[in-house]
Parts: C-alpha cells; sequence; structure tokens
C-alpha cells in the first residue's frame, strides 16, 4: 500500500457494488461534468469535524450520527429537512443536558444515496431486474428502464445534496438551532407523546438555566455555541467514480479532501483490503467511518487501521461497529482488545440498525426496536468491562411519523407496518422511536461516567 496515491488510482484495483452503467461514454461525460462543479463542503469544516471526533476518541464527547438508509428524489422537501434537523437537535439536547456530554451532531443527509446490496439482481413473479441500487444509480420501479443505471441521476443527486445542504447550513446558523428555543422544537405528533413530558422537563430545566444565567448578568447573545449549532453530513461513498470527481485538493494545505460530504464511511460489503474502496480512503483527508460486521476479525482490523489511520491521528477513524443484538457479545470485546493492545485511537460508535433486520409476518423488512435497545445496551456493558468509551451511536432515523420499526413506546405492531411504510431502502426509527433512544442513551452515557454501566439481562433473550 506505499503505492503512490492519486484520486483515480482506486480504478486499478477490483472493486464491489459498483453499478455497471450500460454507457461509458455518457458516464465519463457526467463525472467529468462534476469535477467543475463547486465542492458541497470545505476542507476547513471536515478539519472541524475531525477536530471534534478527536475529543469523542479522547473519551470527551459522544457522536450522534444519523439519518435516512437512503435519501430520495421523491422526498426532498424542506419540511422532511426540518424535522430530520429537530428531531436530531432534540435527541442531542438530551443527551448533552441529561447525559452531561457535548454531542457531535452528523448527519446521514445530503450526499446518503448509493446502496450496496446483498444480490445483483431482484426477481419478482418470474421476472428479473437489477436490484434497486438508490436514487443516485437507478429507480425503485420494478421496470427494465427504471432500473438501467442512469448517469444523468448522478447530477441530480449532487444537486439535491446541494440544496439540502443550504437549508441545513440556514437551520444550523440562522437562529432555528437557538437554544432559547428549544420549546418550540416539539414536533406536533410529539405533544401527546409518552416522550412530550420527558422532553418539556428538560426543556423547562434548560430555560432555567438560561434564565438564570441572564440574571446573573451573562449576556447569552454573545455566546454564538448558545445561538448556533453545528451539523456534519456524511455518506457511505460507495460510488467511487462520483467521490472521485468531486475529490479536490485543499488550497490552505495541498492535501486530498472527499468534497461530497464532511465525513464519508466505507460499508461493511466493501472494506477487503486490497479492493478499490479501501484504496480511495486512504489518500482522503476527511473523518472516515469503517462499518464492522460480523466478519471483521480483529487481525484484519488492524491492517484495516495500519491503511487508514498509519499516523493514528485521534478523530480521522470512526469504528462503526453493527453486529447485532444477539451477536455483539461474540464479537466486539475481541476488536477492542485488538485495538486497546496495539495503542490506536479510533472512535467506537454503535449502529443498531444493520444487524437487527427480519422480516416481519406481515412482509415487510423491519426492526424490533427492542432489539436495537439491547443491542445499543451490549455496547454500553462491553465498553463499560474493557474500560474504553462508547462513543457514538449510528442511527437510521427520520422526522416523520413513519411505521417501520416495530415496537416502541406506541409498540407498533406487524399489522401496523402498512400504515406510513415509507423508506425506500431499510426501515427507521420514527421521530418518537429516536427521542425515546436519546434518553436512554443519556441514561447509559451518565451510568458510564459514573463507571457502572449495569449488565443486561435482556441481551440473553435473543
Ligand atoms: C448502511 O449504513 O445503510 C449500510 C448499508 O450499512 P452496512 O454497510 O453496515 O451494511
Ligand atoms: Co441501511
Amino acid at each position: 500500500m506505499s503505492e503512490r496515491w492519486t484520486p483515480d488510482s482506486w480504478r486499478t484495483k477490483p472493486v464491489q457494488q459498483i453499478p455497471a452503467y450500460p454507457d461509458a461514454k455518457s458516464l465519463g461525460e457526467v463525472e467529468a461534468q462534476l469535477a467543475t462543479f463547486p465542492p458541497l463542503v470545505f476542507a476547513g469544516e471536515a478539519r472541524n469535524l475531525k477536530k471534534a471526533l478527536a475529543r469523542v476518541a479522547k473519551g470527551e464527547a459522544f457522536l450522534l450520527q444519523g439519518g435516512d438508509c437512503a435519501e430520495s428524489f421523491a422526498e426532498h422537501g424542506a419540511n422532511n429537512i426540518r424535522d430530520f434537523f429537530r428531531v436530531l437537535l432534540q435527541m442531542a439536547v438530551v443527551l448533552t443536558y441529561a447525559g452531561a456530554l457535548p454531542v457531535v451532531k452528523v448527519g446521514r443527509i445530503a450526499g446518503q444515496f448509493a446502496k450496496p446490496r446483498s444480490s445483483p439482481v431482484e426477481k419478482v413473479d418470474g421476472v428479473e431486474l437489477p436490484s434497486y441500487r438508490g436514487d443516485i444509480v437507478n429507480d425503485i420501479a420494478f421496470n427494465a428502464q427504471s432500473r438501467t443505471p442512469d448517469p444523468q441521476r448522478q447530477l441530480m443527486a449532487y444537486r439535491q445534496s446541494a440544496a439540502t445542504l443550504n437549508l441545513l447550513r440556514a437551520f444550523a446558523n440562522g437562529g432555528f438551532a437557538n437554544l432559547a428555543s428549544v420549546h418550540q422544537w416539539m414536533l406536533g405528533f410529539i405533544k401527546d407523546s409518552p416522550q412530550s413530558r420527558r422532553y418539556k422537563e428538560l426543556a423547562d430545566r434548560i430555560s432555567e438555566a438560561l434564565d438564570f444565567m441572564r440574571a446573573c448578568g451573562l449576556n447569552l447573545e454573545s455566546h454564538p455555541e448558545l445561538r448556533a449549532t453545528d451539523l456534519y453530513t456524511s455518506h457511505e461513498a460507495l460510488l467511487l467514480g462520483y467521490e472521485q470527481a468531486l475529490t479536490r485538493v485543499d488550497s490552505t494545505t495541498g492535501d486530498w479532501y472527499a468534497t461530497s460530504g464532511h465525513m464519508i464511511w466505507i460499508g461493511d460489503r466493501t472494506r477487503q483490503l486490497d479492493h478499490g474502496h479501501v484504496e480511495y480512503f486512504r489518500g482522503i483527508k476527511n473523518p472516515i467511518g469503517l462499518k464492522c460486521g460480523p466478519s471483521l476479525k480483529p487481525d484484519e482490523l488492524l491492517k484495516l487501521i495500519d491503511i487508514l489511520n498509519p499516523d493514528n491521528e485521534p478523530g480521522r477513524l470512526t469504528l462503526i461497529n453493527r453486529f447485532g443484538a444477539d451477536k455483539v457479545a461474540d464479537h466486539l470485546p475481541q476488536l477492542i482488545r485488538a485495538v486497546k493492545r496495539e495503542g490506536r485511537m479510533v472512535v467506537w460508535s454503535c449502529d443498531p440498525m444493520h444487524g437487527n433486520t427480519i422480516t416481519s409476518t406481515t412482509g415487510y423488512k423491519t426492526r424490533p426496536f427492542d432489539r436495537i435497545v439491547s443491542e445499543v445496551k451490549s455496547f454500553f456493558t462491553i465498553h463499560g468491562a474493557e474500560g474504553t468509551h462508547a462513543g457514538g451511536i449510528h442511527l437510521e432515523m427520520t422526522g416523520q411519523n413513519v411505521t417501520e420499526c416495530i415496537g416502541g413506546a406506541r409498540a407498533i405492531r406487524d399489522e401496523d407496518l402498512n400504515d406510513r411504510y415509507h423508506t425506500v431502502c431499510d426501515p427507521r426509527l420514527n421521530a418518537e422511536q429516536s427521542i425515546d433512544m436519546a434518553f436512554l442513551i443519556a441514561e447509559l452515557l451518565k451510568q458510564e461516567r459514573a463507571g457502572k454501566v449495569k449488565p443486561i439481562p435482556a441481551v440473553a433473550g435473543f
């Protein structure tokens, strides 16, 4: 791996999960056009996120990462973006206040379009067509034309990402995120929900604290951290041609950055040591994530860390664990021990979604809330036992009142999934389930700080 890196050196390696475009010429034209477009994010912002994540790696902060499994062209709208931003802010407030740790907020948004699939084809009633790979590649409708990879979609995805990012920046800095509005972030449908009382109590205490500070003579207006927030973007950088086109040299340092999002990650299906995705990621300076599933062995993880973070820079690498509630105890401790033994600085984050997907009795892909909770609790318990920081959470979630994951405070049942099942890919936590999760994690963080994460009998059930 000491060979020279260039933004296109991944092309000399084998790659998984990249679609076969029938029209290579028009793909080349689109990539050439993208290469002339402005960057979506700036290197300095990616460096700020890396600094914030370095604090997480040192146990001084918590990473909250979440958003759609896959963004879609059809669902692109201001209300969706606002509702997502609002629920993420609410979760961050719960975690900051109840968990008493700074929270680093990262959305799976403004670029989360390309999807890896377990099968390259889908068969319905004897008809076989290419699988849907996300709106940046093809259309979900089941007909030959829709499923043919179309490079023009990359231009649409770029423009949608730019528009989404524009609104997020306005929300983050234009007053919406002012902590004094903590009550107004209450979503309409959450008002009568079991979480609303807890959230309102917490918001009341924050308002009192702000009033107290004002009464003491502090000028809160002069503190930007109370008036605005930092929200970073992230996605799985799967479609390497698109990523390459948006890879740019930072003029202040001379380093290469992916400018498609602040943080990008390698999926569990594309982390082969000698393949194209690892090759691409080693050369860019952004903070990056690596999904770690049950097939990842400790020695392979250490080799990946050697390639992806050779200077052992804190904040550079986030290990996103996604084992499943029934497997996490068999896999996570050995990875933590190997990383600790070699003195590697990483952020440990828990994705309790991707290892807990099942098919419901009504035929929907779903995730039981109990299993999601169980994996999160195990994650904290294991880190408590190993003496490491349970650094973050990675969720598929939405600000909408969907019915995609069963269970939670409203006990969504198999039969309810049909009501509001909107995801184009994996099932997401709805806004209530997300807030519930935030309160649970805040409790676990408090226990971590007190040095007593309780063992969980629940995990034995799975
Ligand atoms: C995802 O995050 O949507 C995903 C496909 O995850 P994984 O690579 O962990 O399967
Ligand atoms: Co997913």
